[in-house]
C-alpha cells in the first residue's frame, strides 16, 4: 500500500458525522491531525458506527457523514498522503468488535465515565450500544496496529480500555495487537464556552453565543466573540479569576503560535474590545480557507466518494490482515 511505509510510526484517530464540528474541535484536535501528517503515517476514520448510539434521522447522518468528509479534506486532510475513510465502509470494525466484546467484561464497561453520562442523558434509550461503544472503538484502534492513538481527555479512558483488551487477548494468544500509546499534541487546547468558561464548548449548549462552528461565516464569529464573557478587571492577562480572558488567550495562542507572555504585551494598555476583536478576527481568518474548500468538496459528490472510496479500499487491507490473525489465534477455521 502505497500511503503506509514502514519506517514512520502509525497514526489512528477517528471523529463522530457531525454537521457542526466546532472550533474546539478544530483547535483541540484536528489541527492536530493535520499538522501529524507530516510525521507520521495517519489514517483517519468518520466513526459513523458510534453515531448511531443516540437516535439519529436517516437523511441528516447521510449529509453529516458527507460532510464530515469534506470538512476533513478541507482542513487538509492529504488523501494522498493519508488514509481517509468512512468506518461502516470497512466491515472489519463490526467483526472485530463482537470477537473483542468477548474478551471485555461487563463490570468494566459499567465503570466508564461516558457511559454513565450518557445513559443519564438518554434515560429513554439506554441501548448496548452505548453500552458497547469502547469495544468498537477498541476495534477501531487494534485493527490498523497503529504506535500513537491521539485523543482527547474525554476518550483516555476509552483508549485505556482498549489497551487492556489488547493486553489481555496478547496474554492469551501471544502478540497480536499492538498497544498504542495515546498522543497528547504539544499544541492544542480545551477551548471552553464563550458564554460560561467553566464549561468546554460544545455544540450541544442551547446558547448559541457559546460555540463557533468552524463553518460559521466571519460575521456570526465576530459576533460571537464581540459577545464574549470576560471581567470587570479590562486587563488582558492571564488569571485564576479570569477564565473568559484566559480561553480568549488561549485561542488567540493557538492560532497565532503567540506565547501567552506575548498576548500580553501586544494588549497592555488596550481594552477587551480590542482584545476581542483581534481575536475573532485571527479565527476568521484561520477558518477563511476553510470555509471555502469546504464548499469545493462538498459540491462535487463523485470526488468525494472516489476519495472515501479510496480509503476504505486502502484501510480494508490492513483491517483484514489484523482481523484473520485474531480469528486464527481463536481457533474459528478461515
Ligand atoms: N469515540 C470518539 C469520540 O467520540 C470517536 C472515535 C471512534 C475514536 N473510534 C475512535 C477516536 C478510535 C479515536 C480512535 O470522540
Amino acid at each position: 500500500m502505497d500511503n503506509i511505509t514502514q519506517n514512520k510510526k502509525r497514526v489512528l484517530s477517528a471523529i463522530q458525522p457531525s454537521g457542526m464540528l466546532t472550533l474546539g474541535n478544530y483547535l483541540g484536535a484536528l489541527k492536530n491531525w493535520v499538522n501529524m501528517q507530516d510525521e507520521f503515517d495517519c489514517l483517519y476514520a468518520v466513526a459513523d458506527l458510534h453515531a448511531i448510539t443516540v437516535r439519529q434521522e436517516p437523511s441528516k447522518l447521510r449529509q453529516q457523514i458527507y460532510s464530515t468528509c469534506a470538512l476533513l479534506l478541507a482542513l487538509g486532510i492529504n488523501p494522498e498522503n493519508s488514509v481517509m475513510f468512512v468506518q461502516s465502509h470497512v466491515a472489519a470494525h463490526s467483526q472485530l468488535s463482537w470477537l473483542l466484546s468477548c474478551y471485555t467484561q461487563f463490570g468494566e464497561l459499567s465503570r466508564m465515565t461516558q457511559f454513565k453520562d450518557k445513559s443519564a442523558k438518554h434515560a429513554d434509550n439506554v441501548n448496548v450500544g452505548l453500552f458497547s461503544y469502547p469495544v468498537l472503538m477498541a476495534a477501531d484502534i487494534l485493527l490498523y496496529q497503529p504506535d500513537l492513538v491521539p485523543v482527547g481527555a474525554d476518550q483516555k479512558q476509552h483508549l485505556e480500555i482498549a489497551r487492556d483488551i489488547a493486553g489481555r487477548f496478547n496474554s492469551i494468544y501471544g502478540d497480536v495487537f499492538k498497544i498504542p500509546d495515546p498522543y497528547i499534541a504539544k499544541t492544542g487546547a480545551k477551548i471552553m464556552s464563550l458564554q460560561d468558561p467553566t464549561k468546554k464548548m460544545s455544540k450541544s449548549d442551547e446558547n448559541l453565543n457559546s460555540w463557533v462552528a468552524i463553518l460559521d461565516t466571519p460575521d456570526d464569529i465576530m459576533r460571537k466573540f464581540k459577545r464574549a464573557v470576560t471581567d470587570s478587571e479590562a486587563k488582558v492577562c492571564i488569571g485564576e479569576e479570569k477564565l473568559g480572558i484566559n480561553n480568549l488567550i488561549g485561542i488567540y495562542s493557538c492560532i497565532t503560535g503567540k506565547t501567552a507572555e506575548e498576548i500580553e504585551n501586544e494588549f497592555y494598555g488596550k481594552g477587551y474590545g480590542d482584545f476581542k476583536t483581534a481575536v475573532g478576527e485571527s479565527v476568521v481568518e484561520a477558518l477563511r480557507p476553510v470555509r471555502e474548500n469546504y464548499q469545493t468538496f462538498i459540491a462535487d459528490k463523485k470526488q468525494l466518494e472516489d476519495i472515501y472510496k479510496a480509503g476504505a479500499e486502502k484501510a480494508e487491507y490492513y483491517a483484514r490482515r489484523t482481523l484473520s490473525k485474531a480469528m486464527k489465534k481463536i481457533g474459528f477455521v478461515l
